[in-house]
C-alpha cells in the first residue's frame, strides 16, 4: 500500500499540524539538541515547510547558512515562502538517499521525522555522513508508532485503525534499530532521548489530537476500513473528550550522533 503522499493536501494539514503547542516543544528539543552557533553551515533533511530552517536563522547569523532538501515540490514550496528575505537559506529538491550537495559541507545536520519514511535509513545516514564536516553533529527524530496507547472503546476497532496508519510509513518503529544504522553509517557517540507526548484532554492543541483527521483520512479504504468507520473512529475521540474520558500517548525518539573523522 502506498505511503503517506506529501502533496498540496497534506502539506496544508502539517502546516496546522506543526503550529500546535506539542509541535513547538518538539521543535525546541530539535533546536537545543542541534546546539546552532554563530556561523555554522546547517543542513535540514527532509525540510518539509521550513519551520525548523526559519528558527534556526538567529542562531546562525548572518554569517550562518542554511541548507533544506526535500523530496516534495509542495513542501518545498511552502519552505521557500517562509525563509523569504533570507539569501543565506537555500533548497534543493532531492532524496536523503542521494543528497545534492558537496561532501564535509555541513557543521551539523537534522532529519526530523522523515527516515521513517526511507526504505533504506543507512544509505540516507551514510549520506548524511558524507556531507558533515570532521565532527560534524547530527540529529534524528523518529516515532516508534507502536509505543502509542489510545483509549477507545472499541479497542478492536482502535487496534485496526493504527495497524492500517502504519501503512503510511517504511518503518513505524525504526527508533529501535536506528542507533545500529547510525553506527553502520560511520556515525559515532551515538546516544538518544525519549520523550512522550501524552494528554487526557481533547486539546486541538496537543500531537494526539491534531493527528485524528490526518489518520482518518489515510486509514479510510484501507485494510478493510471504510469511510464511515473511519468515520466513527474519530467521532468517538470528540465523544470521549466531550466526557472527559480521552487519553493519548505515544513516545518519540531524538537521536544524537557525530562524525568524528
Ligand atoms: C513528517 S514531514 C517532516 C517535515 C520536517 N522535517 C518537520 O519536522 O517539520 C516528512 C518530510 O519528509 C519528506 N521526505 C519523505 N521521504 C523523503 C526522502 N526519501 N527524501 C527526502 N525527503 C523526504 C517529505 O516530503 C516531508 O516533507
Amino acid at each position: 500500500m502506498s505511503q503517506l503522499p506529501f502533496d498540496e493536501g497534506t502539506s496544508q494539514r502539517l502546516e496546522k499540524l506543526y503550529r500546535t503547542r506539542d509541535a513547538l516543544r518538539r521543535r525546541r528539543l530539535v533546536r537545543e539538541a542541534v546546539g546552532a552557533r554563530v556561523g555554522e553551515r546547517i543542513l535540514d533533511v527532509g525540510c518539509g515547510g521550513g519551520f525548523y530552517l526559519a528558527e534556526l536563522l538567529d542562531a546562525i547569523g548572518a554569517d550562518g547558512s542554511l541548507a533544506g532538501i526535500d523530496s516534495s515540490p509542495a513542501m518545498l514550496a511552502i519552505a521557500a515562502r517562509r525563509c523569504d528575505g533570507h539569501d543565506n537559506v537555500t533548497f534543493r529538491e532531492g532524496d536523503a538517499t542521494a543528497l545534492p550537495v558537496d561532501d564535509a559541507d555541513f557543521d551539523a545536520a537534522l532529519c526530523v521525522q522523515v527516515l521513517e519514511y526511507v526504505p533504506d535509513v543507512t544509505a540516507a545516514l551514510v549520506e548524511m555522513h558524507r556531507v558533515l564536516k570532521p565532527g560534524g553533529r547530527l540529529v534524528v527524530w523518529d516515532i516508534d508508532w507502536a509505543t502509542v496507547s489510545w483509549h477507545s472503546s472499541d479497542p478492536a476497532r482502535m487496534d485496526r485503525v493504527l495497524r492500517a496508519w502504519d501503512e503510511h510509513l517504511a518503518d513505524p518503529s525504526l527508533p529501535r534499530t536506528l542507533a545500529t544504522h547510525m553506527r553502520n553509517a560511520g556515525f559515532e557517540d551515538v546516544r538518544f532521548d525519549a520523550h512522550v507526548f501524552a494528554t487526557g484532554e481533547f486539546d486541538p492543541d496537543t500531537y494526539g489530537v491534531a493527528m485524528i483527521p490526518l489518520i482518518e483520512d489515510f486509514v479510510a479504504g484501507r485494510s478493510g476500513i471504510t469511510p464511515d468507520e473511519a468515520a466513527a473512529w474519530a467521532g468517538e475521540q470528540g465523544d470521549l473528550g466531550d466526557r472527559n474520558e480521552f487519553f493519548f500517548s505515544c513516545t518519540q525518539f531524538c537521536f544524537q550522533a557525530t562524525k568524528t573523522h
